[in-house]
């Protein structure tokens, strides 16, 4: 596993990926996956986010499987970007080439959230394989002493696993090293936060498509970030 590290402060839905990928190593068998090229051409459409979509830590277990924004496949026009920050992704994607397997939101609430990310699918060239890149920009308007990190993962439309934790004391294992890190530091500052992280897609996960939402909130339990990431191997 890879990782571009900005400082200690991390993106919270960078830990709730490893815990995904643990679990599937512990609980899945193997199932050997296309060339990388091919991984990428499947993934080479773009899903919509926008269906009606509310995580809470009522409704995450209630909410359907997304198999009807699977088929509905959308063409993303870029003057059309719904706004400016959409824009800026779409145009960041572009200009990369990148494929977009996931969204990343400041809030779950379709009718006023805005877009602070991207979760890309790239080759790893080091261990072979895939990987996955989130590339976060986002601001916090006020220090967060506390929060919670909810996060539901289905695996061809079933739900595999759903859990949450409080938000400061996530903690993970750099590298898989045997050293706990926090997750993010709290109290977490006040101002523009932009990161980036890798994560390695195991080898040896199960054909099919998996998806996984993620929502932090913060200490007076508003969303701070709410992500959507979609894929097919
Ligand atoms: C999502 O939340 C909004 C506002 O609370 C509500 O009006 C809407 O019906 C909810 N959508 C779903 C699918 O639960
Ligand atoms: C995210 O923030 C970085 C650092 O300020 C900036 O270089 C980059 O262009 C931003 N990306 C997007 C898509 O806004």
């Amino acid at each position: 596993m890879l990782w571009t590290f900005i400082g200690k402060r991390g993106c919270c839905s960078v830990c709730a990926f490893i815990i995904i990928f643990l679990i599937f190593s512990v609980y899945l068998t193997y199932f050997r996956h296309p060339p990388v090229d091919m991984l990428l051409r499947m993934n080479n459409h773009r899903f919509s986010m926008d269906s009606p979509y509310n995580v809470t830590s009522k409704s995450l277990n209630g909410r359907k499987s997304s198999q009807l924004d699977a088929q509905k496949d959308i063409n993303v026009d870029l003057t059309a970007a719904a706004n400016k920050e959409t824009a800026n992704w779409e145009t960041f994607l572009r200009e990369k080439n990148y494929v977009s397997i996931g969204e990343v939101f400041d809030s779950c609430d379709g009718e006023k959230r805005k877009m602070v990310g991207q979760t890309v699918i790239v080759e790893d060239k080091i261990n072979g394989g895939v990987k996955t890149t989130t590339f976060v920009n986002f601001t916090t308007e006020h220090s967060i002493t506390g929060g919670e990190l909810y996060i539901d993962i289905k695996y061809n439309d079933k739900d595999l696993y759903d859990n949450h934790w409080e938000v400061c004391d996530i903690t993970y294992y750099k590298d898989g090293i045997a050293e706990e890190e926090h997750f993010i530091d709290c109290p977490y500052p006040i101002g523009f936060h932009s990161f980036t992280r890798d994560i390695k897609i195991l080898n040896y996960l199960p054909k099919g498509k998996y998806e996984i939402n993620i929502l932090v909130t913060d200490q007076i339990k508003e969303d701070m970030l709410c992500s959507r990431t979609i894929f097919f191997l």
